[in-house]
């Protein structure tokens, strides 16, 4: 019999809204971490972002979590999000936790799931609601069956109906020998829940508030139950390091997967990392060990060599990104080289066709077109303009003892020597040289000659000299020692 007029129903079948309520009070104790167990990231977020952003995009009108252990540090992830946090006092059971989500303020269809499910995709939750829909339940568990069970809640049925869930700490042998479970996830209107909580005992096997009791007590008042079938992917939950990597690696294969059917060439798919939100264009090739990380662009015919890590960052079409190269929030325009072993820090602003080569450091500074640093190099709060070839070895040094940076600029198809230092603030004009090994502390003009280092001395015959000074003083040691030892020999 369901309880609900069919009005009601009516109402939230014309489009899908609903509020959904996440379970995120528990501490997670068998990841044995400090860190809060829905804090743990999978693919680069916290999983509890995923399952957040899973509701909103499966329509959720909004998003409370049920918050206790680390309760500080779960607000913090969540609330930038707009979810609204709800403390549970002490971590009663699943059912207790749903009742914290202050219930009586929400209307309409409620969707609940753990914190701990980070598989979970919007077009799971769609179909949920279209089951429950066609179910027209007043409430409903969604179920998977799977292959090893574990330590999920049993789904017992009677006659095809579903009539229990069984934890497992409660669970006879014949029961944990059923293989369908309890996703943990349940769809129910707002007052069917509200009628409903407020039935449920905690006398079981571990004292706790069981929100699967809600089924059996459905029934015992009348309400229209159902069970809704799911993938088994809709039943993985994280509770160990072992399904968080589990996890992750699925959640990098979907991604390496959608790149391949754009036409990236991934060379290795179970060893390179692509975060959701990375974009790469077709052509480009990736190399094993790549690690693409948070809003990072990159363009077509593009080479990412072994080993590299880039993060927020934008690159061009055909750029070689050479192995082990490192690179957050930079920008590396079309044709240029970065690397091997270059690391590019904020701000670092790469030119066309431009050639960073192995061991050169970049922050807060632009490369003109065709512009080089080649080697052991580090420029820092600079300007390198176009066709200028900076030498093995140069340092920018920006940083001054009053604790501010300076800016060294440097114009066009200017050759730095090796081995230079820039004092900054330190202007160079276009097609300027600096000789090796300077130490350049003032302005330079336009294709003028700086050489800043000490000037070579000669020494004609210094070593013969200095060979026979030392012979010379040697030989008179070695007659003195004599002399001494013969009149200092002790007498027996
Ligand atoms: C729960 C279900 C089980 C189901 C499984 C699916 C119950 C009693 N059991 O078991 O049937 O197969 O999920 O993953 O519901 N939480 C709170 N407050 C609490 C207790 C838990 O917020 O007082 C939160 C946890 O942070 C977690 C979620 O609820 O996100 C589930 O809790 P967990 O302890 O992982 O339950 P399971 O043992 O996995
Ligand atoms: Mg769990």
């Amino acid at each position: 019999m369901t309880k609900l007029s069919s009005r009601a129903y009516c109402a939230s079948m014309s489009q899908l809204e609903f509020t959904t309520i996440i379970l995120a009070a528990g501490q997670g104790t068998r990841m044995k971490s400090p860190l809060p167990k829905v804090l743990h990231p999978v693919a680069g977020y916290p999983m509890i972002q995923r399952v957040v952003n899973c509701a909103k995009e499966a329509g959720a009108t909004e998003v409370r979590a049920v918050v206790g252990y680390s309760e500080k540090l779960v607000r913090q992830v969540l609330e930038p999000l707009g979810v609204g946090c709800y403390k549970q006092e002490k971590q009663l059971g699943t059912a207790d936790a749903v009742k914290s989500a202050d219930l009586e303020s929400i209307e309409g269809m409620v969707l609940i799931i753990n914190g701990d499910h980070p598989l979970l995709e919007p077009g799971h939750i769609k179909r949920i609601f279209e089951d429950f829909k066609a179910d027209q339940a007043d409430v409903s568990v969604v179920t998977s069956v799977v292959k090893d069970p574990g330590r999920l809640g049993r789904i017992v049925r009677h006659m095809g109906d579903l009539k229990a869930i069984v934890e497992v700490a409660d669970a006879s042998a014949e029961t944990l020998k059923i293989n369908e479970v309890n996703t943990g996830i349940y769809v129910a209107h707002a007052e069917v829940l509200d009628a409903l909580l407020p039935l449920i005992d905690n006398h079981n096997a571990q004292g706790e508030f069981y929100l699967t009791d809600i089924i059996p007590r459905a029934v015992e008042e009348g309400y229209t139950i159902s069970a809704i079938k799911a993938s088994p992917r809709v039943a993985f939950g994280v509770n160990t390091q072992k399904q968080l990597a589990r996890a992750t690696k699925s959640i990098f294969k979907r991604k390496i997967g959608e790149l391949m059917d754009e036409g990236v060439v991934v060379i290795d798919p179970a060893n390179t990392y692509v975060e959701d939100f990375v974009s790469v264009g077709p052509g480009t090739v990736l190399y094993p060990g790549t690690y693409l990380r948070g809003a990072t662009q990159i363009g077509s015919y593009c080479v990412v060599e072994p080993n590299c890590s880039i993060t927020d960052s934008i690159i061009g079409d055909g750029v070689q990104v050479r192995a082990g190269s490192y690179f957050e929030k930079a920008e590396v325009h079309k044709g240029a080289i970065v690397g091997p072993y270059a690391r590019l820090r904020p701000e670092a602003v790469i030119g066309e066709e431009a050639q960073i080569g192995n061991f050169v450091e970049v922050k807060k500074a632009t490369f003109g077109k065709k512009a080089k640093a080649g080697h052991l190099t580090y420029i820092g709060d600079a300007d390198i303009g176009e066709g200028t070839n900076i030498g093995c070895g140069t340092i920018t040094c920006n940083y001054a003892v009053d604790k501010k940076k300076y800016r060294t600029q440097i114009g066009k198809n200017a050759f730095i020597g090796s081995d230079t230092q820039f004092i900054a603030p330190v202007t160079i004009g276009d097609n300027a040289v600096i000789g090796s090994g300077s130490t350049i502390t003032k302005d330079v003009p336009e294709g003028a000659l700086a050489v800043a280092r000490g000037k070579q001395v000669i020494k004609e015959n210094y070593v013969k000299t200095v060979k026979s000074d030392e012979e010379n003083s040697k030989d008179e040691a070695n007659s003195s020692e004599k002399s001494d030892t013969s009149s200092d020999r002790p007498t027996q």
